[in-house]
């Protein structure tokens, strides 16, 4: 039986556990006070279904059962859970989120059995300890950036994701879909950004700079109706799903399909096709008005699929080459008064930012967005280490911290041979889980404008689910703990009780079929080379 010491992301006090236990069975009966249906639905789905047990709705007061309730006199996404009142089980949250939250609490006390999808022993009975947990998040953002374009995920793999996501107490999915390499959402309006950008004819294989290509298709999209649903499917679980459209950079597979988004004036941009390899791309969007309406029309269709407040516009990695050598865009500096070309792409920016900010939405966008003027009321991915997030949390702009040498997670876990995905610099479990989201030397109200934390996936060298997997866990389950525990500073964290309560973790994860990296290395058919093959010579980082 498990106990609220062996929980991961670790909880804020745990009272207990006793001797005595609740016992769950065929007879248990759940009572759902309004505003709980979510967690009402996933009960019954997920662990009833884990545990063969039917859980029917029962009266408030059932000795046996389990209760759900919100108390708004606690902090939004809070919890208690109370094992042993009245001989049952009581989640009491402070909104639905801290309801659901408790949940996955409560499934990590059922043991690993609680993480499958069917019964393996129908009719046991499942013991819980008595014991209280008092909960709660230490940031509202706690996200994971999913890099669909690189790599298409099917949708079922993105549900999944939710799932797992769900599991670790994480809320917000920063949804990345569209880049060079792909364009992954269906827009009615401009049916080729699909049809033609969705697809490309082969994939660079091996590092950068090999020459050698897989000579195989690779793409793939979600329809719109797609959207709705993993868009609903992670509302039910409490999470946020923040699309990214990325601007005016990344954007070769939009300028194969519409060649006029280009920057005809310096290349034949019809030559151009979804890009096949990797890296920085210099085909940048033309910053005419043609474009800015284009993506008008492309972000209506977004606002009407996406709740989010926050909308991601990108920002990230545009060079400028073609803008200095085009005429059309040089004009355009003229006449507005710019400051050259990184002032050509605060404007850009800028625009949409008061576009989303017209329909009450909220624009974010990686650092670069800093250079040139940030653009009021935006948000900022501190992604280049910490300078972004500190410039603009003094700014007081909102801040969410991903820095790239701390929490991306396609970097690789270990300096071995062994690795199959050999990019990046070394960042093991021990190093995630002495992540700091905070930049120091904030003030506290400078502080306050850190919304959270995110663990990137940028999918360049994961081909397919098991990669995704291993690169993300267990790494995503040390992440979840700094995003969601008030844990001390780096150095005085007691990485030793982390990786003692992993044990129990692993056996969840196990159960999940997640196929994490094991703590002693890569199992045999872990180790086989993927898109971006074995390392070449040289000390890390490769790329
Ligand atoms: C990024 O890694 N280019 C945001």
């Amino acid at each position: 039986m498990t106990s609220g010491n062996e929980i991961i992301p670790a909880p804020r006090a745990v009272e207990g556990p006793a001797r005595d236990a609740v016992l769950l069975d065929d007879r248990t009966t759940l009572w759902a006070a309004p505003g709980t249906e979510s967690t009402e639905r996933w009960l019954r789905a997920t662990l009833g279904a884990a545990l063969g047990l039917p859980l029917r709705t029962g009266p408030e007061q059932a000795c046996d059962g389990v209760r759900l309730l919100v108390d708004d006199t606690m902090e939004p996404e809070t919890y208690r859970l109370d094992v042993g009142v009245h001989q049952g089980v009581e989640i009491r949250g402070g909104d639905p989120a801290g309801v659901f939250w408790g949940a996955q609490t409560l499934r990590q006390l059922l043991g690993p059995e609680a993480f499958r999808r069917a019964a393996v022993r129908p009719g046991t009975r499942h013991g819980i300890p008595h014991q209280i947990i008092e909960d709660g998040p230490r940031f509202c953002w706690r996200g994971l950036l999913l890099d669909v374009a690189r790599h298409f995920m099917p949708k079922e793999g993105v549900l999944r994701q939710l799932d797992l996501m769900a599991a670790h107490k994480l809320n917000v999915l920063h949804f990345h879909l569209t880049d060079d390499q792909g364009w992954r959402i269906e827009i009615e309006r401009h049916p080729r950004l699909t049809e033609v950008g969705s697809w490309r004819s082969r994939t660079k294989f091996g590092h950068r700079a090999s020459p050698l290509w897989d000579d195989r298709p690779h793409g793939g999209f979600y329809t719109r109706d797609d959207i709705r649903e993993i868009v609903a499917y992670a509302a039910d679980r409490h999470i946020t799903v923040v699309p990214e459209i990325d601007v005016p950079g990344h954007s070769q597979a939009a300028i194969a399909a519409y060649p006029e988004l280009g920057n005809t004036d310096v290349l034949d941009t019809r030559a151009l096709s979804v890009w096949d390899t990797w890296g920085i791309n210099p085909n940048v969007l033309a910053p005419t008005d043609n474009t800015l309406r284009f993506y008008e029309g492309v972000f209506e269709e977004v606002l009407e699929l996406f709740p989010s407040e926050f909308i991601h516009v990108g920002g990230d990695e545009c060079p400028k080459d073609q803008w200095r050598a085009s005429p059309t865009a040089q004009a355009r500096i003229k006449e507005l008064g710019l400051a050259g070309e990184d002032g050509l792409q605060a404007w850009f920016i800028g625009h949409f930012d008061t576009w989303l900010t017209a329909r009450g939405r909220r624009l974010i966008g990686w650092d670069e967005i800093l250079e040139g003027g940030l653009a009021e009321g935006a948000a900022v991915s501190s992604w280049r280490g910490y300078a972004g997030g500190t410039a603009a949390a003094r700014a007081g702009h909102d801040v969410v911290m991903c820095p790239e040498q701390q929490v991306y997670l396609d970097h690789r876990q270990d300096g071995g041979a062994d690795e199959p995905v050999p990019i990046g610099y070394v960042r093991g479990l021990e190093d995630v889980y002495r992540f700091e989201p905070v930049p120091t030397g904030l003030t506290p109200d400078e502080a306050r404008h850190v919304l959270g934390a995110q663990a990137n996936v940028w999918t360049e060298a994961m081909e397919d689910a098991a990669r995704v997997d291993y690169q993300v866990f267990p790494r995503l389950a040390a992440f979840a703990e700094v995003a969601w525990s008030r844990l001390p500073a780096p150095e005085r964290r007691d990485f030793a009780d982390f990786e003692r309560r992993m044990e129990a973790h692993y056996e969840r994860l196990d159960a999940l079929g997640v196929a994490y990296r094991p703590p002693g290395g890569p199992k045999p058919w872990q180790k086989r080379p993927g898109v971006l093959g074995r390392p070449i010579e040289g000390p890390p980082p490769y790329r």
